[in-house]
């Protein structure tokens, strides 16, 4: 059965008390640190100087998305930096297979992402050359989205083609993963997801991750049951 993760997004956390809120999600998986560069998508985060400062206080290793313009130029420094994994998205990257296998040479997990629309079937041959599929479930830039249900046929078609082909590739979700829509994705074959106002937005971050965390696995056990 492949494994549940829980990531969750320091997007709806306090930006002015990371460390206290990194501390608040030390039984989480990894920590998502969504990257914004205000062009790629309309909105602007952190980059790769306050990216390395939670790196050396995060109880957990860190999962960046990288929201970037130049994907090809700017996210090898982010490997660099010793992040555990790096994920840039298809749509700003001219040569993801070279991105891939930078990343991975540097020695971070590589990482792609596809927007809503972005048709997952045109890199299918390049899953191997992959550590983790992200599949957007709300058009990137803000936290706090509704979850898109349009996505989860392509979820479906991941999945079979991951299992088909037998690679070791995690497939993740992230934007408006709740204890009812992470169900719906982990269903269609997801199982790394990433909850920014579901675990931040809640009064206990360490409580809703153990609710995340067994309705993912409860769902992922009755989906190998089948
Ligand atoms: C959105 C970000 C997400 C965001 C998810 O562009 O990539 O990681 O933080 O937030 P929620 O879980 O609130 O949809
Ligand atoms: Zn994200």
């Amino acid at each position: 059965m492949t494994q549940c993760c829980i990531n969750p997004s320091i997007l709806s956390a306090d930006f002015v008390n990371l460390e206290a809120e990194l501390q608040r999600i030390s039984t989480a998986d990894a920590v998502h640190v969504d990257v914004m560069d205000n062009h790629f998508v309309p909105n602007l985060t952190i980059g790769l100087p306050v990216v390395q400062r939670i790196q050396a206080v995060s109880p957990v290793p860190l999962d960046a998305h990288l929201m970037i313009a130049d994907a090809d130029r700017w996210a090898p420094g982010f490997a660099d930096a010793g992040l555990a994994s790096v994920t840039f998205h298809a749509e700003a990257s001219i040569a993801p297979v070279k991105l891939a296998r930078e990343l991975r040479s540097r020695g971070a997990k590589a990482g792609m992402a596809l927007r809503p629309a972005t048709p997952v079937e045109p890199y299918l041959d390049m899953l191997f050359e992959l550590d983790m599929l992200l599949i957007m479930t709300v058009e990137p830039g803000f936290g706090g989205q509704a979850f898109l249900d349009c996505t989860l046929p392509k979820i479906r078609r991941a999945r079979a083609a991951i299992d088909g082909s037998g690679i070791n590739v995690a497939l993740q979700v992230d934007g408006g993963i709740t204890e009812e829509t992470i169900v719906r994705a982990a269903e269609a074959g997801a199982n790394v997801f990433v909850a920014g106002s579901a675990v931040y937005g809640a009064e206990d971050p360490e409580a809703a991750i153990k609710r995340l965390r067994a309705e993912g696995s409860r769902t992922l056990r009755s989906a190998s049951a089948e």
